[in-house]
């Protein structure tokens, strides 16, 4: 049985991504969760696959080299699928060190882990050891408004906030661990990805909370930034087919042609949202456009990204399946039917967050 181990399980994608690598294989696979639970890593969003034989959390942090060593020398493991990762751009303006300690030595703490584990002494790798490095469209920069110009897997990399250039500096290693080792390993930059388990502090599941709570609905700037979203389902199945068709040493972007203003999103947000809610609701009085409210821009906020999925649909067949149209009112419905798990995620420290980062716009 081949066995995985999962950083950042816990989080958004990782979580969605364990949730669906056991609908998909059950009982073929074994995976373990290395997780330190950040204010980001919830394990309420694991429920379904908590109890399983085939399922072990462990709570280590990346960083920590002997518990990865051991964790690798405990385990045969057979596949990395790196998540771990301080994730939010707003965050790392206010913070930066934090993203360089987690996303860049932690990254480095795993590949040598995994590197030690899997080499021959003849300095080749273990058959069918693999590494997946999970990585972002930020690291490409911003493109303009011209509707012709995407993210290439050539685009020269030109990360601007303090996060993208993080994850821009962990992309570096894992290439500098393949060029100089020839260390088994892919990387896969996605755009942004929305769905159920997204923590509050980004726009869809801020923008939903909010509504539904009456609050005032923030925009960074002029609104008319733009994002490609992508239903996370589908990435967590391009990662599974990276892994299982893609070629070594390669990279794949990972996107699916669905360019949004921010507005946009908002608007829909707030339309799906009065859909749902029942006239009775006393929520829908309120619930309209006029919640919207221009607040001061995100510094050096990237005007727009757009990924050119073709190289990972050529080669590898990989292709979104969720329209947005869809996707987006599965999500705000996932949301609606689990304010359960938002009260929980929103209490505490967070609400402090959002005081303190949303006090002054
Ligand atoms: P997230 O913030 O929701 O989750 C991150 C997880 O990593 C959390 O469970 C957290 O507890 C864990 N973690 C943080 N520091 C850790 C440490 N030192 N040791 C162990 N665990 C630690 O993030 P996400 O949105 O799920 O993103 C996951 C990955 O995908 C990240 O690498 C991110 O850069 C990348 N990515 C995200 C998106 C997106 O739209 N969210 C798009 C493309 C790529
Ligand atoms: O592109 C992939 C990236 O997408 C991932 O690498 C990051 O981990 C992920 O956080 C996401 O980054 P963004 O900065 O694009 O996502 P965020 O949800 O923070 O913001 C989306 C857009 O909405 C962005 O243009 C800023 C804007 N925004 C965001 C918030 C939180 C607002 O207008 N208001 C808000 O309150």
């Amino acid at each position: 049985m081949r066995t995985y181990l999962v950083t950042g399980g816990a989080g958004f994608i990782g979580s969605n991504y364990i949730n669906y690598m056991f609908k998909k294989y059950d009982n073929e696979i074994r995976i373990i969760n290395v997780d330190v639970l950040t204010y980001a890593g919830n394990l309420e969003n694991l429920k379904d696959v908590e109890g399983r034989e085939n399922y072990t959390f462990i709570k280590a942090d990346i960083c920590d080299r002997d518990a990865i060593n051991r964790i690798f020398e405990e385990n045969d493991i057979d596949r990395v699928v790196h998540f771990a990762a301080e994730s939010h751009v707003d965050r790392s303006i206010v913070n930066p060190e934090v993203f360089v300690q987690t996303n860049v030595l932690g990254t480095a703490t795993m590949l040598n882990a995994a590197k030690k584990a899997w080499e021959l002494p003849d300095g080749t790798f273990k058959e069918g050891k693999k590494f997946l490095h999970v990585s972002t469209d930020e690291v490409y920069g911003s493109l303009d408004d011209d509707p012709t110009a995407f993210f290439y897997e050539t685009t020269p990399y030109s990360p601007h906030s303090p996060y993208s250039a993080s994850k821009a500096s962990s992309d570096m290693l894992v290439k500098a661990y393949m060029d100089t080792y020839r260390f088994p390993a892919n990387i896969t930059n996605c755009s942004n990805n929305y769905g159920p388990f997204q923590f509050p502090e980004k726009l869809i599941p801020l923008i939903i909370h909010n509504a539904l709570e009456g609050k005032k609905l923030p925009v960074y700037g002029d609104g008319k930034n733009v994002r490609d979203w992508l239903y996370v389902e589908d990435h967590a199945k391009a990662i599974d087919m990276v892994q299982e068709k893609g070629r070594l040493f390669e990279t794949y972007n990972v996107g699916g042609h669905n360019e949004k203003q921010n507005i946009e999103i908002v608007k829909t947000i707030i339309d799906i949202l009065r859909e749902e809610l029942d006239d009775s609701d006393p929520r829908k009085e309120h619930l309209n456009y006029d919640l919207i409210t221009y607040v001061a821009d995100r510094k050096g906020h990237d005007r727009r990204y757009a990924i050119a999925p073709d190289k990972i649909k050529a080669e590898i067949g990989w292709e979104p399946e969720t329209m947005f149209k869809d996707g987006i009112r599965k999500t705000i419905k996932w949301y609606f039917d689990n304010q359960e798990w938002m009260e929980h995620v929103t209490s505490g420290d967070y609400e402090k967050y959002y005081e303190k980062m949303y006090s002054n716009r």
